[in-house]
């Protein structure tokens, strides 16, 4: 069965301080009321997450990352059952500003694994860092998928969302320029494929695939209509609740 079309927004490391983060998420709490088709999801940083989710039912809290054991010695780390015993649902894993400090395909297949378990969805990152003309691009991307999901069962590959999110076009990556929803949709076709060898045909066609990169309210609907994807994942639009609001709400009005 199609899954519905999904919104998340990364707010990264951002706001700096509780009330902010409070004063964001109510804005956006009062301006989504009406949306139903939509899943919306906000991964805030960790810290903000138990204060979020007194605030809206309607919006799903997200992490933005989880490590791979329950409980323990592991200093520093947040386990991904701790986060679902706080309400948490999604965990973005992979991301790209993580992988640059050292995240391999190897920590997010474990992170994955244990997310899964722990009952929250994973949001798997992946994204090239340049296109190259020999169109390595497509191997890159076909690696961290299959690594990522070394061993995942079949059955549960259609619960984790893929983020495809070109590097290049991240509005933090230095001299970014922007994607087009062609290569996001040459991307999803790809992601999609590598997904069917993985598993089945079916399992891949139910999974959602989404985009990231730079994503606003002007590009959503080219985007949305035309990039072969199932939602988006903004990151910088998110920390405006207008901006976000008029995402989800290009994302209600498609046809299907
Ligand atoms: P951006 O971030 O929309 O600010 O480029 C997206 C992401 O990195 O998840």
């Amino acid at each position: 069965m199609r899954q519905k079309k999904i919104v998340i927004g990364n707010w990264k490391m951002n706001p700096l301080s509780l009330k902010d983060a409070e004063k964001l998420f109510i804005g956006l709490t009062r301006r989504i009321s009406r949306i139903k088709k939509t899943e919306i999801v906000v991964c805030p940083p960790y810290l903000y997450l138990e204060r979020l989710k007194k605030f809206s039912r309607k919006i799903v809290l997200g992490a933005q990352d989880a490590f791979w054991e329950d409980a323990g010695a592991f200093t520093g780390e947040v386990s991904g059952e701790m986060l679902y015993n706080l309400g948490v649902r999604y965990v973005i894993l992979g991301h790209s500003e993580r992988r640059e400090l050292g995240e391999t395909d190897g920590f997010v297949n474990k992170k994955i694994k244990s997310a899964l378990k722990a009952g929250l969805v994973p949001i798997l990152c992946v994204g090239e860092k340049e296109r190259d003309a020999n169109h390595e691009y497509f191997s890159v991307i076909k690696s961290q998928v299959e690594r990522c999901l070394k061993g995942v069962s079949k059955n549960l590959i259609s619960k984790i969302v893929i983020a495809y999110e070109p590097v290049w076009a991240i509005s933090s990556t230095a001299n970014r320029h922007d994607a087009t929803s062609a290569d996001s949709r040459e991307m999803a076709i790809f992601i999609r494929k590598t997904l069917s060898d993985a598993s089945s045909p079916e399992i891949a066609a139910e999974t959602r695939i989404i985009y990231g990169g730079s994503v606003n309210m002007k590009s959503a609907k080219d985007f949305l209509e035309n990039g072969g994807i199932d939602g988006l994942l903004p990151g910088r639009a998110s920390l405006d609740a207008e901006e976000f609001t008029e995402i989800v709400k290009i994302c209600e009005a498609l046809k299907n």
